[in-house]
């Protein structure tokens, strides 16, 4: 670690990834981690989510290695028989996408679909979530855990100043995007009355701070105004596509994006996103007039081994009746009920989210409906200190208040008892400690 710091700033090649406790991590393997040290910890982090089916899966690792062996590589040139098949398969189970493109993160597809939505609709404004995570790029670099302090009274209906989560944004761009409650269809409507919008790009359950869950109607509501206005509809779904199902939430919620992108789960841990959605869209980056043409290119797009790791995964998520989705249901719910029970045991006030394998605890008395009702009420020390005393303990929560939990196929229900079993002495032990209320603005 200290000599990693001599060669790359922060010691570390991802910022997020520096926290507190450092611990150099050498294997990955099912639902399990082992440190430099020999320590192993039921992993619940998944590398923020792409492990669904578990590290390193034999069958995705095993189709990796038989299509080195069969000697593909990055030809760089026309098309492969691979990058058919994976959008096939795509295209076939995801009913809101009728026509891909490959790319390597979800940040750049991210960046993608705002552009691909401003060329379509000849407009420059977007339209983000305060809480909400897209990327790294200049469009949504902003208004993710904006603390309470910056963000200051609840804004409704309105749109907050774009909080920058990143230095060298020019002033100007800040101007075109617009942060919004999430689950505020009326702010919605108030920046489409105020701006010429091209598009709303959000997760549709917001889980870059836990398990935000739409409310019933906000999804729809959201389809209904980009038709009224004329908004290209971006679900950005790297984090919910494939993890709550094949069709992704949109296919849960029963609402098509115009667009969607995917990532993560999608390869089971390997480089790649996806840009899909209506082929009308999509054909803009094959547009006959140069003027209206969106370019998109990227050496990697489509690798031959993310490309495979993709098709492994996504015909084994297909497999028998979707068997994966179902047990990680069973599991979810298993540690729902087990941690709901401690926390009435120790007569805590916390409430837990979650949506199948995806969960989190809330040290308030409700599920959080957007980023401030958070930031408000959620007692983030005893949150922080819980994960801490997890890690010592040997089950790995990333240790940032109000970062979601991944179960992956690859846990076992002893595994969720142990995890249980520990979160008791955890949670005593952390909120002891930390006997104050939040503070409220
Ligand atoms: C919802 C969402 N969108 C986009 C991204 C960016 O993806 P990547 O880190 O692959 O660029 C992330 C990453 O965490 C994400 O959670």
């Amino acid at each position: 670690m200290r000599k990693n710091r001599e060669f790359i700033p922060g010691g570390v090649v991802s910022i997020n990834r520096a926290i507190e406790p450092e611990i150099v991590f050498v294997k990955g393997q099912g639902a399990y981690l082992w440190d430099a040290e020999g320590n192993r910890y039921i992993d619940y982090h998944a590398a923020f989510a792409p492990h669904f089916l578990g590290h390193n899966d034999p069958e995705v690792t095993e189709a990796v290695v038989r299509v080195l062996q069969d000697g593909a590589s990055l030809y760089g040139t026309g098309t492969t028989k691979l990058e058919g098949q994976l959008a096939e398969l795509i295209c076939r189970n995801v009913p809101s996408v009728e026509s891909i493109q490959l790319l390597n993160t979800g940040s750049e597809a991210t960046y993608q679909a705002i552009r691909l939505a401003r060329a379509v609709m000849g407009r420059d404004h977007v339209i983000v979530m305060q809480g909400g995570y897209n990327g790294w790029h200049n469009d949504v670099s902003c208004n993710l855990m904006t603390p309470l302090e910056q963000l200051g009274p609840r804004v409704s209906p309105g749109e907050y100043p774009y909080f920058s989560i990143s230095a060298g944004i020019p002033v100007e761009h800040r101007k075109l995007v617009h942060p919004v409650n999430f689950n505020d269809l009326e702010s919605v409507q108030y920046v489409c009355d105020s701006y010429p919008v091209a598009a709303l790009i959000t997760e549709p359950i917001l889980q870059n701070i836990g398990v935000v869950k739409p409310e019933p109607g906000y999804l729809e509501g959201l389809r209904r105004l980009a038709d009224r206005f004329g908004f290209v509809l971006i679900f950005d779904e790297v984090k919910t596509g494939f993890r709550h199902a094949v069709g992704g939430y949109a296919s849960i919620a029963g609402v098509n994006p115009d667009l969607a992108v995917f990532g993560k789960a999608v390869a089971n841990g390997y480089p790649l996103a996806v840009l899909g959605g209506k082929k009308d869209l999509m054909d803009y980056f094959v547009h006959p007039e140069p003027s209206k043409r969106v370019l998109l290119g990227g050496t990697y797009n489509a690798h031959p081994v993310p490309t495979i790791a993709a098709i492994a995964t996504v015909e084994r998520l297909l497999r028998n009746g979707g068997e994966v989705y179902h047990y990680v249901e069973h599991l979810g719910e298993r540690v729902q009920k087990g941690i709901e029970n401690i926390v009435s045991e120790l007569g805590l006030t916390a409430v837990v989210s979650r949506q199948g394998s995806a969960f989190c605890l809330y040290f308030m008395d409700h599920c959080p409906k957007d980023w401030h009702d958070l930031a408000s009420h959620h007692h983030f020390k005893v949150d922080e200190q819980m994960r801490r005393e997890m890690i010592e303990r040997g089950v790995y929560f990333f240790p940032l208040a109000t970062k979601q939990c991944s179960i992956s196929f690859a846990h076992t229900e002893e595994d969720i008892d142990v995890t249980l079993e520990q979160m008791k002495t955890s949670l005593a032990a952390s909120s002891s400690a930390h006997s104050h209320p939040p503070v409220s603005v």
